[in-house]
């Protein structure tokens, strides 16, 4: 069966990445979550001190990047690959409120940018893959075949957000993270390089009033008509 490239862009909590591993999942592809690979850097920025609340050191982070290892190993009991950062499983320490407040800002920084859309590149060489992010259709994979845009508003993805982080039990106010979803919407839209926009030919989803199951169907739909 002919095999396309997937690429889901949207905002923050708007279920992409769930969206993208049923779809994943369902077709054998190859799912990458390229948030998480955003979300690496500023944990490796954290611990070497590049980024503090009171500082941001751009220019040794610029210059450690050649010492910054990715990679996604696939562990069978969840379903899904999970984020390595120089040969350690970060996958829990990348999704604090602590790596989002800071995210934004290391993900403005056009080096970083770089060094990640090449890897994803490369990621997606043999097609077969979903992958979701904020610039897959407009920078990566400007030619995929399907590109999905995901919308929904912001208090129904912070509520998502929130009801994420409890059931892990992180101790966030709804206002917080809502402060945060609408910081971040208003750095990734606004950022010089590579903005959060919707790609010229992307299908936009508003996803707030609709079920998980819906939602899949939806795009199955699409896949299917993309590969017949
Ligand atoms: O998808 P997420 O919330 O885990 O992404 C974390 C941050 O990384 C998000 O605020 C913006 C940035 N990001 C990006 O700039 N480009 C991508 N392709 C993916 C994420």
């Amino acid at each position: 069966m002919k095999k396309i490239t997937i690429a889901i862009d949207g905002f923050s909590s708007t279920g992409k990445s769930t969206l993208a591993k049923q779809i994943a999942n369902h077709l054998g592809y190859v799912y990458v979550d390229t948030g998480a690979m955003y979300r690496a850097v500023t944990y490796f920025a954290m611990q070497h001190g590049y980024i503090t609340a009171e500082l941001f050191d751009k220019e040794n982070l610029i210059l450690a990047l050649p010492s910054i290892k990715l990679e996604f190993h696939f562990n069978p009991s969840l379903g899904f690959a999970e984020m390595y950062l120089n040969g350690v499983n970060v996958e829990t320490e990348i999704r604090t409120i602590e790596v989002s407040n800071f995210v934004s800002k290391i993900a403005e920084v056009s080096q970083v940018r770089a060094k990640l859309v090449e890897q994803q590149q490369q990621m997606g060489q043999g097609k077969g893959i979903v992958m979701d992010g904020r610039d897959i259709g407009t920078v990566v994979f400007p030619d995929a075949e399907l590109k999905i845009f995901m919308t929904a508003s912001p208090e129904t993805r912070a509520q998502r957000r929130f009801d994420e982080l409890q059931s892990k039990g992180q101790n966030v106010s709804y206002e917080d993270v809502l402060k945060n979803v609408q910081e971040r919407d208003y750095i990734d839209t606004n950022r010089a390089d590579s903005p959060l926009v919707k790609a010229e030919n992307a299908i936009e989803i508003d996803n707030s009033h609709l079920t998980r199951e819906e939602q899949f169907e939806l795009v199955l739909d699409l896949v299917n008509h993309r590969i017949n």
